[in-house]
C-alpha cells in the first residue's frame, strides 16, 4: 500500500486505507471535497447509488424515476434512475427515494446482491441477532457473508440495523469487486476484521439528528426534514383542535401532533383545510403526526386508514406507535412498514417505550428503524440515556409534556432556575423551557387552546440560552415522570 493515500483523513496504516485508495483509482469513490474521504461519515442511499452506478461503468440511462427529492441536477440523478431501473434500489412511495438516508448493514448486503443478480446462497451459520435480520434481506445476508463480504461483528452478531460509513462500504466493495483476482484483500486480524465490516456500539456515528435552528427543522433518518416545534392537541376537543391547528398555522408552526385515542383527528383535519384554503400554508409545507391506540394494533393497516379518512388526508407524515405493548406492537409497527412501501406514510416511530430493551425488542423486529421517539420529557425528567440510545439508529426524541404537562406546568414556570433565566432574557418561562428543548436537541410540541400562548410559544427562534444556562437547567433532572402512564 503506498505510504501516502493523498487522503488528508486516510492514514495509510488505517483498515480500510488500501479500499479507499483502491475505490478512488477505480473511479468509484472520490473524495468528499478537496482531499478529504471522510471515512466515518454515513454512507447515504444516493451516494450508493452513485458508487455502484460507477462501478457498473456508468450505463446509459432511459426514462426517469421523477422522485421529488433528487433534484435533476444532482451529481446522483443518473445513478438513482438507474438503480430504481434496475431494481437495484427502489424508492420508499409517494415519489421518494430516500436520498439522503442513510443505508443500514442489511440495506447494503441486499442491495450489493440485487446488483449481481441476487444469486442463491447457502444457509450459513446463524447469526447470534439472525432473527433480527429483516426477512428482504435474509439471502443477501447469507450471500455476503458466503462471499467473505460482509462478516459478523465482535461476537458473531450481523447488527442488521447498524448504518454503514463511507469506509465500512469502501471495504465491503473492494472485496465484493476483488473477489478471486490477485488483488490481497486488508490483512484480517480480528480487530480491523470487526472495525471494517461491523459497526460496534462505539464507532456508530451520530448521524443528521442535529437540529437547524436556524430554519427549525431537523433531517430524520429517512432523509426527511420535519419541524421541531409544533402544536399538541391532547385534551383539545375538535373544535379546540381546529382553531388550535389553524391559529398554529397561521403563526408559522409547520408540525401538528394529534393522535386517534385524542378524538380530535377531525377538527385537526378541519384546521389544516381551513389554513390551506385561506392559502396560508400547503399540503407539503405542513407536517402531520398522528399515533395508533393500542387497541388498534391488531389491526393497524384499518387503523392507517380511519386515521387518513378523519384527518382527510392522502397521507400522513409521521404515525407513531402509542405505546409499548409486547405482543402486539411488533405487527402493527409492520403495518406501518407495509403502509411507507404504499405512499400513506412517510415516516414511522413510536411513543412510550422507555427502557432501551423495550426500544430494541421493537426496533430488531423492523425493517425501518423509527424515524423518532415521543416521551415524555421535560427538565425533571430529561430523557438523557435513551437519546444516547437512540443515537445508533438515527432515532430523534420528540418531548410531550415539553412544559411540564397539564396540571404540573406551573411546577416548572415557577422553579427559580427558569423564572430566572426567563427574566435575563426578557422571555416567558414557557419560552425558556421550549427554547430548552430545542437546544437539548429534542423536538417540542407544546399542547394549547389558546391563541395567546399558541402565539407566544412560537416566539422563541430570535433569542439563545448560553451554555453555562443549559447546565443549570440540565442540573434541574430529577429523572421523576409528571404522568403516571
Ligand atoms: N404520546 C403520548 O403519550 C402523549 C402524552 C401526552 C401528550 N402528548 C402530546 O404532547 C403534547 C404536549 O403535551 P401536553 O399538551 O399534555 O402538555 P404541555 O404541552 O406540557 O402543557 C400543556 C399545558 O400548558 C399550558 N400552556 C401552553 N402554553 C402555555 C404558555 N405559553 N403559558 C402558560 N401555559 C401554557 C396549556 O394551557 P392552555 O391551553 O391554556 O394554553 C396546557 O394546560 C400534547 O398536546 C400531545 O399532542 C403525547
Amino acid at each position: 500500500m503506498a505510504a501516502d493515500t493523498g487522503f488528508s483523513d486516510v492514514p495509510a496504516e488505517a483498515w480500510y486505507a488500501e479500499a479507499a485508495v483502491w475505490c478512488r483509482d477505480h473511479g468509484m469513490m472520490s473524495g468528499t471535497s478537496g482531499n478529504t474521504f471522510s471515512p466515518s461519515a454515513v454512507m447515504t442511499r444516493a451516494m450508493l447509488a452513485a458508487v455502484l452506478y460507477r462501478a457498473a461503468g456508468s450505463p446509459a440511462v432511459t426514462g426517469n424515476a421523477d422522485f421529488s427529492d433528487v433534484p435533476a441536477d444532482a451529481y446522483y440523478n443518473r445513478a438513482v434512475n438507474w438503480a430504481s431501473a434496475n431494481r437495484i434500489i427502489s424508492g420508499y412511495g409517494s415519489r421518494l427515494f430516500g436520498s439522503n438516508a442513510p443505508v443500514t448493514r442489511e440495506q447494503a448486503a441486499a442491495i450489493l446482491w440485487r446488483y449481481d443478480g441476487s444469486p442463491a446462497a447457502e444457509r450459513g451459520t446463524d447469526f447470534a441477532d439472525e432473527s433480527s435480520i429483516a426477512s428482504y434481506a435474509g439471502q443477501a445476508v447469507d450471500w455476503v457473508r458466503a462471499e467473505g463480504i460482509i462478516s459478523g461483528v465482535d461476537g458473531n452478531r450481523f447488527v442488521p440495523r447498524g448504518q454503514a460509513t463511507r469506509a465500512q462500504v469502501a471495504v465491503i466493495l473492494h472485496r465484493y469487486l476483488t473477489r478471486g483476482t490477485a488483488v490481497t484483500p486488508p490483512a484480517d486480524n480480528a480487530q480491523s476484521e470487526d472495525t471494517a465490516s461491523g459497526i460496534s456500539s462505539q464507532d456508530s456515528v451520530s448521524r443528521s439528528t442535529d437540529f437547524d435552528l436556524e430554519k427549525g427543522t431537523v433531517t430524520l433518518n429517512n432523509g426527511i426534514e420535519m419541524p421541531i416545534l409544533g402544536i399538541g392537541t391532547y385534551t383539545l376537543s375538535s373544535e379546540q383542535a381546529e382553531n388550535s391547528v389553524y391559529w398554529a398555522l397561521r403563526d408559522g408552526y409547520r408540525l401538528i401532533d394529534t393522535a386517534r385515542i385524542y378524538g380530535n383527528e377531525e377538527g385537526v383535519g378541519r384546521g389544516i383545510r381551513r389554513a390551506i384554503d385561506e392559502g396560508l400554508v400547503t399540503r407539503g409545507e405542513i407536517f402531520v403526526t398522528t399515533k395508533m391506540w393500542t387497541s388498534d394494533y391488531e389491526n393497524g393497516a384499518a387503523a392507517i386508514d380511519a386515521s387518513l379518512r378523519r384527518l382527510g388526508l392522502d397521507y400522513i407524515d409521521l404515525m407513531i406507535l402509542h405505546h409499548s405493548q409486547p405482543g402486539s406492537d411488533v405487527g402493527a409497527y409492520q403495518a406501518m412498514e407495509q403502509a411507507v412501501s404504499e405512499g400513506k406514510l412517510r415516516s414511522i416511530g413510536l411513543s412510550n417505550y422507555y427502557t432501551a430493551a423495550d426500544f430494541d425488542r421493537l426496533v430488531n423486529a423492523a425493517a425501518i428503524p423509527p424515524a423518532l421517539l415521543q416521551n415524555e420529557t421535560h427538565p425533571h425528567y430529561q430523557s438523557t440515556a435513551m437519546k444516547e440510545h437512540l443515537k445508533q439508529y438515527g432515532t430523534v426524541l420528540e418531548s410531550w409534556y415539553p412544559l411540564g404537562g397539564r396540571g404540573h406546568t406551573q411546577e416548572l414556570f415557577n422553579d427559580s432556575t427558569i423564572s430566572s433565566i426567563a427574566a435575563a432574557h426578557g422571555k416567558t418561562p414557557a419560552q425558556v423551557l421550549l427554547r430548552w428543548h430545542l437546544q437539548a436537541g429534542n423536538i417540542a410540541i407544546p399542547g394549547s387552546s389558546s391563541e395567546a400562548h399558541i402565539q407566544e410559544n412560537f416566539e422563541i427562534f430570535d433569542f439563545a440560552l448560553t451554555d453555562a444556562e443549559m447546565q443549570r437547567i440540565a442540573a434541574m433532572d430529577q429523572n421523576r415522570r409528571h404522568s403516571s402512564y
